[in-house]
């Protein structure tokens, strides 16, 4: 087995989640938290976890009580000293983060490797005073870990390549699906995941249709799970806003991630969706809204247009050489749902009719968010020479 015994650092939602995978599939864990609170939290997550397999009956006892005495906790840092990889998953706070990776550097043994579960950083910028920056690297589970298939592995210009491998037949032997993806912001999934979200925003903001109107599209016409108003709820509102923010910030205010100002707005107002009971919807009075739940050509209209821009955006990942095909259409399925991957879907719908409705807003809005990706221009144009 490659990375025999795992330090964890952080046993919150994603740090407890992990630890429970690992030890799931044997690994020795040594589980650490600053705080002793969390600690405890943290195993009692795992504990109810596990616990929902063996009523299920997914889990024996025995396989019950074996997961549990993988799982060691430390007392320091110090404990986590013989471990073959050391992922952590602290808060989302870049000083702490850097902090912490060069206590670590000065504990651990020559050949481990260190990964962060960030969502949000630069791993590149993550390890830039590391020594050991070769063998540094991004592991992105999606919440909750225990359950979500995909793991983002994120390698900069000094990780090494046998490093990278190593770690995708890590996530391999934990039935997970890698995807490997260059270190830019928002990796894969969240980044493309953007134009979901800020697209409905704009058809809110524009009246084109009410939240209730635009969920049911995106269920209805593509067969998303959630709607994304729904999603933004779940998520939360100021989660969601900040991710946006990061990505517009780190790709140049470019248009396309421009965050919208009705969101910043809830922010503001402490509207943060279900964690507040009230987002976009009200779940402390729910209602049932007339909407225009019959309008076929309205429907059309609002997933026609969300669907061109995630698609877009997915070609704009493929021309940036993120990651392959085939990681961008796994990626946006196992870690955010989507009914198919988007880039074949962008293929389904037609070149060209994602070029004319992409036009047609840009004409409208007069706004640079609609420009076409130029890889969907070529793509067209060499679909075009050979149908004549
Ligand atoms: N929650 C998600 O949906 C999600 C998804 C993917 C990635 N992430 C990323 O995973 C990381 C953890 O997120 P989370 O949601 O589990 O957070 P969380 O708040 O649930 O847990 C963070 C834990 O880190 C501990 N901690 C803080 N500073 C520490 C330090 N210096 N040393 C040791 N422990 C410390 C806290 O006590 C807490 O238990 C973040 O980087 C986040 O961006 C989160």
């Amino acid at each position: 087995m490659s990375f025999p015994v795992i330090g964890i650092i952080g046993s919150g939602t994603m740090g407890s989640g992990i630890a429970q995978v690992a030890a799931t599939f044997n690994h020795k864990v040594i589980l650490y938290d600053s705080n002793i609170e969390s600690l405890k939290k943290g195993i009692q997550l795992i504990e109810n976890s596990l616990n929902r397999f063996v009523e299920k009956n997914k889990l024996t006892d025995n396989e019950y009580k074996s997961i549990l005495n993988n799982i060691l906790i430390a007392d320091s840092i110090a404990d986590l000293k013989n471990s073959d990889l050391i992922l952590e998953a602290i808060i989302e706070d870049e000083d702490s983060k850097k902090k912490l990776y060069s206590k670590i550097e000065e504990i651990v043994s020559p050949n481990a490797v260190l990964a962060s579960n960030t969502s949000s950083f630069s791993i590149e910028k993550l390890s830039s005073n590391l020594k050991i920056k070769n063998r540094f690297l991004g592991m992105h589970f999606f919440n909750p870990p225990v359950l979500m298939e995909l793991v983002e592995i994120i390698f900069t210009s000094e990780t090494d390549k046998n490093i990278t491998d190593k770690v995708k037949e890590l996530i391999l032997s934990w039935k997970k699906i890698p995807v490997i993806v260059k270190d830019t912001s928002g990796f894969l999934v969240n980044r493309i995941a953007r134009s979901f979200y800020l697209e409905a925003l704009k058809i809110l903001e524009e009246k084109i249709a009410d939240i209730e109107t635009v969920d049911w599209a995106m269920k209805k016409f593509g067969n998303f799970k959630m709607g994304p108003f729904e999603l933004m709820d779940l998520i939360g509102i100021d989660v969601n806003f900040s991710v946006t923010e990061s990505v517009y910030k780190s790709f140049n205010n470019n248009a396309r991630f421009r965050p919208s100002g009705l969101q910043k707005k809830m922010v503001q107002n402490n509207l943060l969706g279900k964690k507040t009971g009230i987002g976009f919807y009200d779940y402390k009075n729910p209602e049932i809204k007339k909407t225009d739940f019959n309008n076929i050509d309205l429907g059309n209209k609002i997933f026609t247009r969300i669907i061109s821009m995630l698609v877009n955006e997915a070609y704009f990942a493929l021309q940036e050489k993120i990651a392959t095909y085939n990681d961008i259409e796994l990626a946006m399925q196992k870690g955010a749902n989507y009914p198919k991957g988007l880039l074949n879907w962008g293929k389904e719908i037609g070149y060209k009719n994602i070029i004319n409705i992409l036009n047609n807003l840009e004409t409208k809005n007069k706004d640079d968010r609609y420009k076409v990706c130029p890889l969907i221009l070529e793509l067209e144009k060499t679909e075009n020479k050979n149908d004549s």
